[in-house]
């Protein structure tokens, strides 16, 4: 029996204002899978990979990763997970190797090894010659390749990304879609969401597709295809979701929305 290395039950986050962005989320994520979570912008997405690694605090529910349970174990969690968030606070006085090197302080890893992971993942990411530049000087990719390597700086056993190729083009997904195969063939477990179908057809063994903050549907592709009599995952999608847009900017209209100025 394939173990699993995240087991979340009945999720909940309510944020301040009162917005229900996870509503009573439940799944599982065996060892060394790569699962995605696909849904339109303000699904719940973001916030439920936040809430898995403590970056948010979740209202309700239980999350064990590696066996560990979120409200007991929250430090030793964080020491096995890596991640690269949609926010990042990239420091823009730091150059890329001074970052890494200070996350890897963080970890308390040895001098030794924060240089022996830093040559290996520059050169992996593709930012060997940059390293020494100001990162407030990268373009979208470069910055969406050093978060990789940031997150995968401790060597982490779950890997969390969200939306990792959002705002890249054709060739920089490509580079990045390669990285995360050849780390999950390597045995890393990969959660990643995304608003891409193609993302989640290239990557992902299994798909959750979240809507409005519940799941709505869950399994393979092909899995999906046939419990939703579809021949696209698109099709999929637009079935399961209400449909109200993939577009980047599309407008949550919950009206309790505190980042909503009510007119
Ligand atoms: N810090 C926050 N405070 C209040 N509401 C938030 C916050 N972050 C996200 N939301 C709201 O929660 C909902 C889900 O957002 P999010 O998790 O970012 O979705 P996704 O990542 O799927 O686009 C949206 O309605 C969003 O506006
Ligand atoms: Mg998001």
């Amino acid at each position: 029996m394939p173990e699993n290395i995240i087991e979340v039950t009945d999720l909940t986050k309510t944020y301040p204002g009162g917005v229900e962005a996870v509503r009573g989320v439940s799944f599982s994520v065996r060892k060394g899978e790569f699962f995605g979570f696909l849904g339109p912008n303000g699904a719940g997405k973001s916030t439920t990979m936040n809430m898995l690694v403590n970056l948010v605090k979740k209202t309700s529910g239980k999350v064990v990763i590696d066996g560990l349970d979120l409200d007991r174990s929250a430090a030793q969690i964080y020491e096995r997970v890596g991640f690269a968030m949609q926010e990042t606070g990239l420091d823009e006085t730091a150059t890329a190797r001074e970052m890494l090197q200070l996350h890897g302080r963080l970890y308390h890893m040895s001098k030794a090894r924060i240089d022996e992971q830093i040559a290996k993942l520059l050169k992996l990411v593709e930012l060997e010659k940059v390293a020494d530049r100001f990162t407030s000087t990268y373009s979208g990719g470069m910055r969406r390749r050093f978060d990789l390597a940031l997150s995968l700086l401790h060597e982490p056993k779950v890997l969390f990304l969200d939306e990792p190729t959002q705002g890249l083009d054709p060739h920089a997904r490509q580079l990045i879609w390669g990285h995360l195969r050849e780390l999950n063939q390597n045995g890393m477990t990969i959660f990643l969401t995304t608003h891409f179908m193609d993302e989640a057809e290239q990557l992902c063994e299994r798909i959750s597709i979240m809507d409005k903050g519940q799941i709505v549907t869950s399994g393979s592709i092909p899995e999906l295809l046939d419990k939703h009599e579809s021949k696209t995952l698109e099709e999929v999608f637009l079935k399961t979701t209400d449909g109200s847009g993939l577009a980047d900017e599309s407008v949550n209209e919950n009206a309790s929305d505190p980042y909503t100025r009510k007119r």
